[in-house]
């Protein structure tokens, strides 16, 4: 088989490429590179002991129907994974327009050359994000949705799109709502490397960690939970990469368009992932607690029967284990990629 991986240069994409080169399949990457570099696919072909015969990489925009559809015959395409998208909530508040047009075009032509092309098996990057703020946690994949802000609804517009198209009779799709994804590549050679400053947790917490930020905002101490900072599930990149794997497997006796969330289906507070990220590097991270971001829930958690029940597959490491294998990365990469 072999896979195009759209944004397969990116955090997930990488670490999914590998997945489904250790599980025996053909990858190829497509990326555009606005969020990522080319180091990453250096990285990732490294240890896949692959050069770029074995792994192409194609430098460009998944809306570009043309160059996806010539990627697909090229490359004897079977499967696409479809990551290529931006993902910063805070972003998405300032910058509608900028999401709507890139997730939903990019989106759009990747379905368009499939069509044009014959391939009909698909894995979208979605989020739960799609549940909008729920009423009851955990969250099953039957529970209402909405979104809380731009970023979100390009991802339930994006799975609203892609249902009609299946249920048309044209696409076999598996949306993957994913829940936080942390961590890296236990090597330490291959992980996160955001453009700027990172508009997520864990790695604003690490880069404060390694110097390069000189504290953490925890957005929020007023939340309906525990100690006040929000809730959320995080799960491990290689967990989540393996569950990419385990979607395209059960792809082939699931047609249609099934949503299945990959999380552990535990919640842990911001406050609760900065003592366990002091616990993994033995001192303090400063950090204070400031005013909400706007777009945030307060809490969210998994229910993860489906994904057992439809894709075999679980979240297996713990949140230490996340941490430890971030840290090992940022620690080893203080400039990421670069250096
Ligand atoms: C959101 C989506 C998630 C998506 C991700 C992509 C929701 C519920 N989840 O995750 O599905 O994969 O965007 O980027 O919409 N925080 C701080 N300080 C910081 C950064 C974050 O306190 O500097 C807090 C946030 O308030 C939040 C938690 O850390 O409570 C996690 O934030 P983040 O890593 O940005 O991810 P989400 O916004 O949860």
């Amino acid at each position: 088989m072999a896979v195009l991986v759209t944004g397969g240069a990116g955090y997930i994409g990488t670490h999914t490429a590998l997945a489904l080169h250790e599980a025996g399949r053909q990858v190829v990457i497509l990326d555009d590179l606005s969020n990522s570099s080319e180091r990453a696919v250096d990285a990732v072909r490294s240890l896949m002991g692959a050069d770029a015969d074995d792994v192409p990489f194609v430098c460009g925009d998944a809306a570009d129907v043309e160059l996806v559809s010539r990627t697909i015959i090229d490359h004897g395409i079977d499967e696409v994974v479809h990551f290529a998208a931006f993902k910063s909530v805070s972003e998405s508040v300032e910058r509608p327009l900028a999401y709507f047009a890139n997730n939903m075009g990019s989106l759009i032509g990747v379905v368009e050359a499939m069509a044009a092309t014959d391939v009909r098996r698909l894995v979208f990057s979605s989020s739960c994000t799609v549940y909008g703020e729920p009423d009851e946690v955990p969250v099953t994949e039957a529970s209402p949705t909405g979104a809380a802000n731009p970023y979100g609804w390009t991802k339930l517009h994006g799975e609203q799109f892609l249902e009609q198209v299946a249920s048309a009779g044209d696409l076999d799709v598996m949306l993957l709502r994913y829940f936080n994804p942390v961590g890296a590549h236990p090597s330490g050679t291959m992980g996160e490397d955001p453009h700027g400053i990172p508009t997520n947790l864990v790695p604003f917490l690490m880069q404060v960690a390694v110097g390069r930020l000189d504290r953490l905002r925890v957005f929020g101490g007023d939340y309906d939970t525990p100690d006040g900072s929000p809730v959320r599930d995080y799960l491990h990149v290689v967990d989540l990469a393996e569950g990419h794997v385990a979607a395209l497997d059960a792809l082939g006796s699931t047609p249609g368009c099934t949503a299945v969330n990959l999380g552990t289906g535990r919640g842990y507070s911001v406050l609760e992932v900065v003592a366990a990220a002091e616990q993994v590097l033995g001192r303090p991270v400063p950090h204070e607690v400031v005013d909400r971001r706007p777009g945030d829930v307060a809490r969210i958690w998994a229910e993860t029967e489906l994904a057992e029940r439809v894709l075999g597959w679980t979240a297996g490491r713990d949140l230490t284990e996340m941490l430890a294998d971030h840290w090992r990365w940022q620690e080893a990469h203080p400039a990421g990629f670069g250096g």
